[in-house]
């Protein structure tokens, strides 16, 4: 069943030189979620932030921390972020062979798991692992980078995930992550995602917009 929206902002987009004051700015203005994006230069082509970053900013929000692994490999990662306080760890089913061991690994440490699709990856890629999950990420750009147009086929796999996860039963988040603003979020409620990622649509116009943009963003 389609939950509630809430709105992740993406901290890619914030200012890094005051990453805490940008994580305590958005908690204020009402996100739901902090997503976090971690790029290893290997996976995708950038680099960004490690789990000490996450463990610093940890004291300056209670909100959900959603954690986006881009990186590869993922297991030897995992506990690190759960010990910074991750409350949710996602990994890309690209990653690695052996996802669902990794998706097991993370609900071992009682952080809830999620599993990302590239643009690419088909919905049925994931098809056996719904029992392990807590979130599915469907990304709609390319990974690396903020700012990028949202890719409409997208749209497509979201609706056959949502379809999935309610016929199976489960309390699954649906995550929509790239391109998603006032253009877009529409279509991507409609198309059955509850969790949207908005980076450039919530950090633009600086820390007095914050607010409204995600009040925007929620319709
Ligand atoms: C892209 C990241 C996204 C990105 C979204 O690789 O996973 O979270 O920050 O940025 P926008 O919302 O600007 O497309
Ligand atoms: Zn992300």
């Amino acid at each position: 069943m389609q939950k509630p929206i809430r709105i992740a902002p993406s901290i890619l987009s914030a200012d890094f030189a005051k990453l805490g004051e940008e994580v305590r700015a958005v908690d204020a203005a009402g996100a739901d979620y902090i997503h976090i994006d971690v790029m290893d230069g290997h996976f995708v082509p950038n680099i960004t932030i490690g789990p000490d970053v996450v463990a610093s900013l940890r004291p300056h929000s209670k909100k959900i921390f959603d954690v986006h692994l881009m990186i590869q490999p993922v297991d030897p990662y995992i506990e690190a972020f759960a010990e910074a306080g991750a409350d949710i760890i996602t990994a890309h089913i690209e990653a690695g062979a052996h996802t669902h061991r990794t998706l097991q690994a993370i609900r071992a440490l009682d952080v809830k798991a999620g599993v990302s699709l590239n643009p690419a990856t088909p919905a049925g890629s994931i098809d056996y692992l719904y029992e392990e999950l807590d979130l599915v990420l469907v990304m709609s750009v390319n990974p690396g980078f903020g700012g990028q147009s949202f890719i409409e086929s997208q749209l497509r796999k979201i609706e056959s995930i949502r379809k999935r996860i309610d016929s199976l039963g489960l309390d699954i988040d649906l995550e929509v992550d790239g391109g998603v603003n006032m253009n877009t979020v529409q279509r991507v409620i409609d198309a059955g995602a509850d969790v949207l990622v908005a980076g450039s649509a919530t950090f633009k116009g600086g820390p007095g917009a914050y607010a409204e943009n995600i009040k925007n963003l929620r319709g």
